[in-house]
């Protein structure tokens, strides 16, 4: 198979890549990622040892850079590459269109004109909006994204299935659920509390902490993108997520508990704007149609994320010591190293 992942140097698609690589050695994959301050090329090692791995250094809005690679031949494109955090997208909102909306439709347009057997957009349960206390997303609920990352998620979903539904592109959409494991940047809640546990650091918790998310290990993600790449229907939308509803107080909790740090670090700060409410998913299409299901418990799975962290003291504090410093005491007033 020839294969163009876009954002493999990120969290996600780092982790889809290792696990595709590893299943399928001989594919020839192309990973496209423009390095922001999310892409490491720490999270890329090793896969330069599987012959028919390329890097290349660009941003999926280039299309000329891009283009030989899509007159080249592809069989499928997995397009990982976005801005991907809510609180950065309130306060800039302007590059979450641009390479959220407009490089999709880029890509897009390249994979219309060069023939692209399959086109899977990667999503995000947050393009459905909020839930009560009651009740799961489908495949069905419409779209009612609150925030400028979420709406520009669902912009790129809407532009895919246009894409479908005008040129025949056979475009699939998968909306997972909030991942965790190893990679993952840490200014998304899981990492960033292990590390402010790890530091005896402020753990800032948003509101009453009572919003609900439901946890899906990013290895569960990656097989049911496998699943989805190999057998999923064009001009569909799957949803994926690991029926694991946490509130956010109770995770931070947890993983006090599993580094043995006291919850006096634990501090309630302002809330997010607009704030979702609760995140849970129905998977029974996945399930039904490509016989896929979430197999990482929580428990296990978080206990094994945290002792990543710990044995990859490393990476974060490389992370840490540049531009997310400025970013963190923008917002929050201090510096995750207290400098
Ligand atoms: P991430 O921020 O860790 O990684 C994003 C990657 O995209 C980085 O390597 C970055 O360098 C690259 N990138 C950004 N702009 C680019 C551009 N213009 N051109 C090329 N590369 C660019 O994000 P993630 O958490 O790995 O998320 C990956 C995808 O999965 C995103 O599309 C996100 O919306 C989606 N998603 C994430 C979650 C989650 O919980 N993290 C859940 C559901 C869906
Ligand atoms: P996050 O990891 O940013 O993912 P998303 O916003 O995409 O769901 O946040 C997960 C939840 O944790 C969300 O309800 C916001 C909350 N949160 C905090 O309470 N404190 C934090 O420092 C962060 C980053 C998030």
């Amino acid at each position: 198979m020839r294969l163009l992942v876009t954002g493999g140097a990120g969290f996600i698609g780092s982790n889809f890549i290792r696990y595709f690589l590893r299943r399928y050695p001989e594919t020839e994959l192309i990973n496209v990622d423009l390095l922001t301050y999310a892409g490491n090329v720490a999270n890329m090692k090793g896969f330069s040892v599987y012959p028919g791995y390329r890097f290349v250094h660009a941003d999926i809005n280039d299309r000329r850079k891009l283009e030989p690679f899509f007159a080249s031949g592809l069989e499928a494109v997995v397009n990982f590459a976005a801005e991907s955090h809510v609180d950065r997208s309130i306060d800039a909102p302007v590059i979450f269109a641009r390479t959220n909306i407009d490089g999709t439709v880029n890509l897009l347009s390249l994979a219309q004109r060069y023939g692209v057997k399959r086109f899977i957009q990667i999503s995000t349960d947050e393009v459905y909006g909020t839930l009560g206390a009651e009740g799961v997303f489908t495949e069905t609920t419409p779209l009612a994204p609150n925030n400028p990352y979420a709406a520009s998620k669902a912009g790129a979903d809407l532009m895919g299935l246009a894409f479908y539904t005008t040129y025949g592109l056979p475009v699939i959409i998968t909306r997972c659920s909030n991942n965790y494991g190893p990679y993952q940047f840490p200014e998304k809640l899981i990492p960033l509390v292990i590390i402010n546990a790890l530091r005896e650091e402020p753990i800032p918790v948003y509101g009453d902490g009572q919003q609900v998310r439901d946890w899906i290990h990013v290895e569960d993600h990656c097989r049911a993108l496998e699943r989805v790449l190999l057998d999923g229907r064009p001009g569909q939308v799957y949803n994926i997520g690991a029926r694991t509803e946490r509130t956010n107080l109770e995770v931070v909790r947890r993983i006090l508990q599993l580094v043995g740090k006291p919850e006096r670090l634990i501090r309630f700060v302002g809330d997010r704007p607009g704030h979702d409410r609760r995140y849970a998913m129905a998977v029974d299409k996945i399930r039904g149609e490509l016989g896929w299901e979430a197999q990482i418990d929580f428990r296990q799975g978080l206990a094994q994320t945290v002792a990543w962290y710990l044995e990859h003291r490393n990476w974060w504090r490389t992370i840490l010591s540049g531009e997310y410093q400025d970013y963190y005491q923008r917002n929050y007033g201090y510096r995750l190293e207290g400098q």
